[in-house]
């Protein structure tokens, strides 16, 4: 298939083939379609020859690699989180930066009960047990845990995903608090009671964190934080790394002072604090929230259409730097 004349377009992690041969037959395509992480000076390289590019959460897209690719028009992430992204450099360098909104939220919105149910009911630990062979005779109080029913959750940031995580929670019969920036309008709260931070880390049972990363939310729960929850109380971080300070999540779990937590996310994954590893009450999930068949290629889709409209010189469809259009690349 002759690629003259076609946009250059570089995809720098492996996506579904069917989508590669879609791509292949409107771009000349620049696919990296291995298990390799391109190393940030080979990502530098490839995206300076592209038009646009598909970019994912592992890719920092920040000022050396822009500033080496003088054509690129367009930076299309197939994650809704963007902070692999420094957005005011692709404004300043006039490259759209587009991510995946609203196509993951129920995705994540189960994973985020899978989680909390995991932990609470304490799944990992006691199939774990039961697969090296220490299942002998039935106990009264084997692995008891925790409900979900009848108890209060409570949801940090109660954006997209966090209200999709209380529609589920009400099935559950669970009361829902939240914390945000503002309280939401009573029809978006949807029966969710707004509370202060501090307010629903005492109040909650189990509380789960669905806020962006942010220099505001780095460490958004520490040793302070956590040592307001209930030493009964489950914790689940499906956000992003860093949201959760990592060591004083272990040292909480290891001294008692916080019943179990359910993690997808961490600090300089895919590296885990190796105390997590030796601890029972924790199950965790290699930052696969949104990761089934369907959701991964709507995103993955999403972020297609999102790059084809930049290309064609039309406004994406999930454009995170408005002030970029005005100084596009033509
Ligand atoms: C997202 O969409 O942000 C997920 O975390 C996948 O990167």
């Amino acid at each position: 298939m002759s690629t003259a004349g076609k946009p250059r377009v570089a995809v720098t992690r492996r996506i579904y083939p069917s989508l590669i041969e879609e791509l292949k037959s409107v771009y000349a395509l620049d696919d990296n379609q291995g298990d390799r992480l391109l190393p940030p000076e080979e990502l530098a390289r490839r995206l300076a020859a592209a038009d646009g590019a598909l970019t994912f959460a592992t890719d920092r897209i920040d000022e050396a690699v822009l500033a080496a690719a003088a054509k690129l028009k367009v930076v299309a992430n197939v994650a809704v989180g963007f902070n692999n992204f420094d957005l005011a450099a692709c404004t300043r360098h006039g490259v759209l930066a587009t991510n995946t909104p609203e196509v993951l939220n129920e995705s994540v919105a189960d994973h985020a009960l899978a989680l909390l149910l995991a932990a609470a009911r304490r799944l990992g630990e006691s199939e774990r047990w039961l697969r090296a062979g220490h299942w002998k005779r039935w106990e009264f109080d084997q692995f008891a845990g925790a409900d979900l029913h009848g108890r209060t959750l409570g949801i940090i940031g109660f954006g997209r995903i966090g209200r999709a995580i209380a529609r589920r929670a009400a099935g559950f019969s669970m009361r829902v608090i939240y914390a945000d920036t503002a309280r939401l309008p009573a029809d978006v709260e949807a029966g969710a009671q707004w509370v202060g931070k501090e307010e629903l880390l005492r109040q909650a049972d189990h509380v789960v964190v669905m806020v962006p990363y942010l220099p505001s939310t780095h460490h958004l729960i520490g040793a302070a934080e956590l040592a307001l929850m209930k030493p009964t109380a489950v914790l689940v971080n499906l956000a992003r790394g860093g949201v959760v300070d990592d060591a004083a999540l272990v040292r909480a779990l290891r001294d008692g002072r916080l019943a179990a937590a359910g993690l997808d996310v961490f600090e300089n994954e895919p590296q885990l604090n190796p105390g997590f590893l030796e601890l029972e009450n924790v199950v965790m999930t290699p930052h696969i929230a949104s990761s089934t068949q369907a959701t991964r290629e709507a995103m993955a889709r999403l972020a297609m259409r999102n790059l084809a409209d930049a290309l064609a010189g039309r406004r994406p469809p999930c454009l995170l730097n408005p002030d970029a259009w005005d100084r596009r690349r033509q």
